[in-house]
Order: structure tokens, then sequence, then C-alpha cells
């Protein structure tokens, strides 16, 4: 058998083929009810396929028009950039079902690639890519059951705002805790607020001072029928309606959180992963040639400016070096 020598807590919340057991509080009446949330919308709505074998996080949340997938594409494997290509153990963190091809590639050049998931349902998707190069714990990110200085690369993409706010703080010092020196870890994360809401925020305000003049309420009702029945499309087409959904906890800290919790005491870049979200490109991406153009130059935009829009974009990179 392999190793498990980096494993500190209870062997047996690893997640064997034929059976699975829990580490204490997991499923239980002492886990937050934030985080029972989180479980219990992953183990029974969130990787659960839909009838068209597309798992229903990723139709909630995703734009999958197909105008967006070279933009999807090229800013997963922007993640790769930042990561050695190889080594021993390669840290998962809130792995999820390991829903898109290009993750699942990120540990190619690894020897095991250690998956941690508070959902069961997860750890069974992501086992049945990764087979025997997978490893399964079913843990908290806040209270690693792993030793530290072990890994070679780690990722947590999209699970840290799901922890509860006041423990987000502890997700981050556990990634770099079992982080080997001299090694990377990524963190894609979601700002609570971006150049785009803000713009928006700040337009609706001035139409709404600009209603106030004759003639121009009845414009902006036209705009607002046609803007209206543009969102009414998109959003038959590629997602479920809140009300049909079970709740998922979601709380991001802002950047200047991050820089007084961990400026002195963790060495961390902050770089652009996604400058926009679905909001944005629902609205404003047309499904055409012109939608991949302007795609093109927003990715183009978010290489040649990856600090100024990791701190402006929705979706920033947090890379933790050891
Ligand atoms: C949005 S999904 C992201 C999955 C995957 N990382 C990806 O990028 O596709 C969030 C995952 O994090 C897991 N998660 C959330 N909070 C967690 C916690 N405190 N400890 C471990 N896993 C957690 C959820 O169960 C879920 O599978």
């Amino acid at each position: 058998m392999r190793s498990l020598w980096f494993l500190t807590y209870n062997p047996m919340s690893l997640l064997f083929p034929s059976w699975s057991t829990s580490i204490p509080g997991h499923g239980c009446s002492s886990m937050r009810p934030e985080k029972q949330v989180v479980r219990d919308f992953y183990d029974l709505y969130g990787w659960e396929k839909s009838v068209d074998g597309v798992y229903k996080d990723t139709s909630a949340f995703v734009d999958r028009r197909p105008v967006l997938d070279r933009y999807r594409h090229r800013t997963h494997r922007r993640v790769s950039k930042y990561l050695p290509v190889q080594g021993e153990y390669f840290l998962d963190a809130g792995c999820g079902a390991i829903p898109h091809r290009e993750y699942l590639e990120y540990s190619r050049g690894y020897r095991h690639r250690v998956c941690v998931d508070l959902s069961e349902k997860a750890l069974k998707e992501a086992r049945a890519k990764l087979g025997d190069h997978g490893l399964y714990v079913v843990a908290d990110v806040t209270n690693l059951p792993l030793a530290d200085d072990t890994f070679d690369a780690a990722v947590s993409a999209h699970v840290l705002y799901h922890v509860p706010y006041d423990e987000q703080e502890a997700g981050v010092q556990e990634l770099y805790r079992t982080l080997a020196r001299g090694r990377v870890g990524v963190i894609i994360y979601s700002w609570p607020d971006y150049w785009y809401s803000w713009l928006r925020r700040r337009c609706v305000r001035l139409c709404m001072l600009l209603g106030n003049l004759p003639g121009i309420r009845g414009a902006w009702n036209v705009i607002r029928m046609i803007t209206g029945k543009h969102r009414q499309a998109a959003g038959n087409d590629q997602c479920m309606t809140g009300n049909e959904r079970p709740p998922l906890y979601f709380r991001p800290h802002d950047r200047r959180w991050f820089r007084q919790t961990f400026g002195a005491k963790v060495s961390m870049e902050i770089r652009a992963w996604r400058s926009v979200d679905r909001l944005f490109t629902e609205r404003m991406i047309p499904d055409n040639s012109f939608g991949r153009f302007l795609l093109a130059v927003i990715f183009r935009c978010e290489d040649l400016f990856p600090h100024l829009l990791g701190r402006m974009g929705r979706y920033p990179l947090i890379i933790l070096r050891k």
C-alpha cells in the first residue's frame, strides 16, 4: 500500500473504493450550519447530473454558451502557469467533482493528487475520474488532517468563499501550513464587488436621475424591456432558477481583509484569473464572432494587467509562496 505518512489525523477518513467513513463532526450536529448547508447542497444537488449529463452546479453558475469555450479553457489553463509541473503530492482542497478536463490536468505530473472535500458525493465523482492517482479525504479545509510542509503544490478553487466568514483565515493558513517550503499554492476566490457591478450601480443611479427629465423615462422603459427579454432568454437556456435550488452559503471577504489578515504573515500575490463573471457575459457578450473577439480582448487585458484586474476583476488568483 502506498505511503500515507502525511495523514496526521484519523486515517479512516480516507475514502476507499468499497467503503467510506467520515471525520468526527462530519454529518453530525456539531458541524456549523453554514457548512451543513454547503455539504448538503453539493451532496444532494451540486454534484448530481442533470439530464444533459452536466453537473447541476455547473448549470447553475456557469455561462455555458459555446462562445465562451475558448475563454473558459484559457482561464482554466492560466492556473497551471503558477504551479510546478511535477512533484510527489498535489493537494486539491475542496476538489468537488473535478468538473472540467483542464482541472484534471493540474496534477498530471504528480504522483498523487490528495482530494479533500466535505462532500462524499464530490469525492466519489473525483475518484471516478482520477482512480488510483487520487487519495480521497472527507475533511474540512479549515482543519486539514494532513502534516505540515507536505505538498509540492496546492489548489483551492471556488471553495474558501463557501467557508464560514470567520473561518476563511483558518482555511488559508491550513493551505499554507501543509505546503512544502519553496512551493506554491493557488486559491481562486471571488471578490464581493468588481468593476462591472460597480459601474452598473452607478449607471442605474444616473439613469434614475435622468429618468426624471421629460421624455427620458419612456426611452428607459424601452431599453429595460429589450434587455429584460435578453436576460430571460439567457436564463432559460442555462440555469435553474434560485427557487429550484437548495440554498448555498457564500460570503466573500474583500481585498483589504486579505491584506490586513495575511500581509505580514504569508507571501501572497493577487493576479487575475477571470475579470468577468456570468452576470457580465450573459448581458454583454453576444453569441457570435464579435462576442469571441470581446472575450479575446478581455483575456489579453488580463494577461497585460494581471495585478490591476486581479484587484478590480471578479475572480482573482491568490498565489501563496512558502
Ligand atoms: C464550488 S465547488 C468547487 C469545486 C472545484 N474546486 C472546482 O473548482 O470545480 C466547492 C467545493 O468545495 C467544497 N467545500 C466547501 N466548503 C468546504 C470545507 N469547509 N471543507 C472542505 N470542502 C469544502 C464543497 O463541498 C464543494 O465540493
